[in-house]
C-alpha cells in the first residue's frame, strides 16, 4: 500500500527550508504549473520522499510569509495536494493557548474546532469547479482524521515529546489577535487553542476526501492570562522556530507510521461519506 500513499504536508508559519532537507525533495512543480480551479496554491510544490512513501510540501503562507490568513487560497492549495495524489494530509499551524493546561512549546493534536473566521471561501461545493458538483453537507464529526491524528501522538511519544491528545482550537480571521474580551470569551466557549489557520482547511480537506491531520503548537497565552506578556508577532515567531525540530521530527515519524498501514478503507470510507452528504439529484 505504501505506494499507493502520497502525503501532503502543509507548513504554517516558520516551516521551510528544513523540510525540504528533512523529506529530501528533489523535484519541484511551480505555483504557476500547479494552478487549478480555484487558482494558485500559496507556494510551489515540493516533492520529496522518505522510507518510500511520497510527500509533496506546501507552505500555507508562501514563500517569505507573504500571505496573510485570510488572503491564502485554501481551496487552490488543498485542490493542488489532490491533484498531485495525495491521501493524507498533516498540517502543523502555531496557536495560542486558551487554558492553564497547554504550556508554550508544548504540542496538541486537536479533535475539533470552533470557526470564527467570516472572510473565505468555505466549500468546494459553490459551482467554481464542474468535479464538484451539487451541494455537499459533510459532516464535521469526527472533525479532523482520528487515525491519523492517532499516528501524530504515537509519533510524538515516541521521540519523547510532551503532547496533549485532543482539544479545540478556535480559527479567527485575523490578521489582528483577539482583544482580552474576545480571548476570555473563545475560553467561555471550550476553546483551547486559538489560530487563523485551521479553518477552512480542516473541512476543506475533507470535502476534497483526503485525511487531515494537525499538529498545534502552543507559542503563547495569547491575552487573557493577566500575569503573563500578551501575545506578539515576534514572540510566536521566536517560540515556534525554537521548536521547529519538534514539529519536524514528529512528521517524519508521522510518515513512518503511516507506511505501514493499510488505509484503503479509510480512504474509501470518506468517498463514500462525500457521496452520500451530496443532497443534489444526480439524474
Ligand atoms: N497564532 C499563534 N498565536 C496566536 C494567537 N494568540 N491568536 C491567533 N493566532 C495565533
Amino acid at each position: 500500500m505504501a505506494n499507493q500513499i502520497k502525503v501532503g504536508i502543509i507548513g504554517g508559519s516558520g516551516l521551510g527550508d528544513s523540510l525540504h532537507k528533512t523529506f529530501n525533495c528533489n523535484n519541484t512543480i511551480s505555483r504557476e504549473n500547479a494552478k487549478n480551479d480555484f487558482g494558485y496554491p500559496s507556494s510551489d510544490l515540493y516533492y520529496g520522499c522518505i522510507d518510500g512513501v511520497n510527500i509533496v510540501l506546501l507552505s500555507r503562507h508562501g514563500a517569505g510569509h507573504k500571505i496573510n490568513p485570510t488572503g491564502v487560497n485554501y481551496r487552490a492549495n488543498i485542490e493542488a495536494l489532490r491533484l498531485a495524489g495525495c491521501t493524507h494530509i498533516l498540517a502543523s499551524t502555531a496557536c495560542g493557548s486558551l487554558t492553564e493546561s497547554i504550556s508554550r512549546g508544548q504540542l496538541v493534536v486537536p479533535d475539533s474546532f470552533i470557526d470564527r473566521t467570516f472572510s473565505r471561501k468555505n466549500t468546494f461545493y459553490d459551482g467554481t469547479s464542474v468535479k464538484y458538483s451539487g451541494v455537499c453537507h459533510i459532516p464535521m464529526e469526527p472533525a479532523f482524521d482520528p487515525r491519523t491524528s492517532e499516528i501524530l501522538i504515537q509519533a510524538a511519544k515516541k521521540l519523547g515529546y510532551n503532547i496533549r491528545k485532543g482539544g479545540t482550537v478556535v480559527t479567527i480571521e485575523g490578521p489582528r489577535f483577539s482583544s482580552k474580551a474576545e480571548s476570555n470569551a473563545l475560553r467561555l466557549w471550550g476553546g483551547h487553542l486559538v489560530n487563523m489557520t485551521i479553518c477552512p482547511e480542516v473541512f476543506l480537506a475533507k470535502e476534497a476526501g483526503l485525511l487531515y491531520a494537525a499538529v498545534a503548537m502552543a507559542t503563547d497565552y495569547d491575552c487573557w492570562r493577566d500575569c503573563e506578556d500578551n501575545v506578539h508577532a515576534a514572540d510566536v515567531v521566536v517560540v515556534f522556530k525554537q521548536n521547529i525540530d519538534k514539529i519536524t521530527n514528529v512528521l517524519l515519524e508521522t510518515v513512518k507510521i503511516i507506511r505501514s498501514g493499510e488505509w484503503k478503507q479509510d480512504i474509501n470510507k470518506l468517498k463514500d461519506l462525500i457521496e452520500s452528504s451530496n443532497v443534489s439529484s444526480k439524474d
